[in-house]
């Protein structure tokens, strides 16, 4: 028997990229530096000392990728600019070369039937910004604003769907206190001043995107870790409340109109994280900025978290990992599609978000092509099953859930782990640039057509 799990009329589906994991072509046409240039050239950053100067190629192959999308059926795409081919010193004068790329990359998007998600910033911030104080600095958001009005005003009759802000929590914190993302620093206060300055940018930028493109969705999008207690115990939940608090509400509040959660505020204070006077990057109108209402919000899911007092007597780590080696994703990412049921029902139910997209959803299999050349992922199809079959009963229960974009198209420079994980639903040869789609690009057309998924034997 078999049963169908039908997703709603007009439901979007995609795939998603971003631009410094698939372009390449780093110095090409103009092209400024980035802080991921920097960092992938700086040795000892990366795990397998890989950089993105040829990645994908996509800069030079966009044609070829935009017929693949189009013979998987894909109706969306999800793709980042590079504010540096655009500003190559980040302000100021315009490289009309980088406009052009992307310019005829939404061209022949829309020709071939694929509507085009641009986020405007997926981490490559212009090195000149950096040099300037980054994110940190205040500045950096004023800078991105003029950024976004040149790009909308330039591709905002044609595109209609608009990311400000990839991720915040990697922009702020994995890249400014964990040190694992460009720029690399380990420092609590200025991970702070970050997470303010970036969600203040994209706060500022909206109006600017709704001029320059009228009748478009504008949005953001967060990355989730559901957070669960390890045990029932007032430690484990305490421990949980501020993960959780860490990485999704510090973001989730403000957007959401309740200012950044008094928990976490008092938390950092007392750890010595904030100065004395606390939350002092926060000027007057700021949270009125951040909270100006937007369209959708984008959602990130890949994993959940298991928590546990870092202070419990048997001495494990804060975070555990319960399940069984099976039930992992080579990027040690446990696999737990109840927890993306469970966070899009509390976006619908605690923030009452007015429409959602998973924007990124996927898993990291290295499985290559066989004496045939055909790439099994039965494995990533299972996981890309279980966690729509989770979405769909989401929606069931009144999620506003609009569309669903597989991370990723493409296997591609996968950040500070470089091109050993493989996200892609099609497989890329790096020594060829040959793309050859996997099993899962074959099941997920399917999906498309079917506009659901069959479940059952
Ligand atoms: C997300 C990023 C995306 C990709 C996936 C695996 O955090 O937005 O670029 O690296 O993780």
């Amino acid at each position: 028997m078999t049963t169908k799990l039908s997703f709603p009329d007009g439901f979007v589906w995609g795939t998603a990229t971003a631009a410094y994991q698939i372009e390449g072509a780093w110095q090409a046409d103009g092209k400024g530096e980035s802080i991921w240039d920097r960092f992938t050239h700086t040795p000892g950053k990366i795990i397998d000392g890989s950089t993105g100067d040829v990645a994908c190629d996509h800069y030079h192959r966009w044609r070829e990728d935009i017929a693949l999308m189009r013979d998987l059926g894909l109706r969306a795409y999800r793709f980042s600019i590079s504010w540096p081919r655009i500003l190559p010193t980040g302000r100021g004068m315009i490289n009309q070369a980088g406009l052009d790329f992307y310019h005829n990359l939404v061209d022949g998007l829309l020709e071939a039937g694929i509507t085009p998600f641009v986020t405007l910033y997926h981490w490559d911030l212009p090195q000149t910004l950096q040099d300037t104080g980054g994110w940190p600095a205040r500045s950096t958001a004023q800078a991105f604003v003029e950024y976004a009005d040149i790009v909308s005003s330039a591709l905002g009759d044609r595109v209609k769907h608009w990311i400000t802000i990839n991720e915040p929590w990697c922009v702020s914190f994995l890249s400014h206190q964990m040190g694992e993302h460009a720029p690399g620093w380990q420092d609590w206060p200025a991970a702070l001043a970050a997470s303010h300055h970036v969600l203040l940018a994209h706060g500022w930028a909206v109006p600017v995107l709704r001029r320059n493109s009228p009748g478009a969705e504008v949005g953001i999008t967060l990355n989730f870790t559901s957070a669960y207690p390890a045990s029932p115990s007032y430690a484990d939940r305490e421990a949980t409340r501020s993960v959780d608090g860490y990485i999704n509400r510090w973001f989730l509040d403000p957007l959401y109109g309740r200012r950044y959660p008094a928990d976490m505020v008092a938390d950092y204070r007392a750890a010595g994280h904030l100065g004395p006077e606390g939350m002092t990057m926060v000027q007057d109108g700021d949270l009125q900025a951040i909270a100006t209402p937007t369209d959708f919000l984008g959602v990130n899911y890949y994993t959940r978290a298991v928590v546990r007092d870092e202070a419990a007597p048997d001495n494990l780590p804060p975070t555990v990992l319960t399940a069984p080696r099976e039930e992992w994703t080579e990027m040690d990412w446990e696999i737990f599609p109840q927890g993306f049921y469970d966070l899009l029902c509390r976006l619908h139910f605690e923030y009452q978000v007015p429409k959602l997209y998973v924007t990124e959803n996927g898993a990291s299999y290295s499985d290559g092509p066989n004496a045939e050349g055909q790439i099994a992922d039965e494995r990533r199809i299972d996981y890309l099953r279980d966690h729509l079959a989770a979405a769909q009963r989401a929606i069931q229960a009144g999620a506003p859930l609009a569309g669903y974009f597989v991370w990723s198209l493409m296997d591609n420079f996968e950040w500070a782990r470089g091109y050993r994980q493989r996200f892609g639903i099609v497989w890329t040869d790096y020594a060829t640039q040959q793309r050859i789609p996997k099993q899962s690009a074959v099941w997920y057309k399917e999906v498309i057509a079917e506009n659901g998924l069959i479940v059952g034997a």
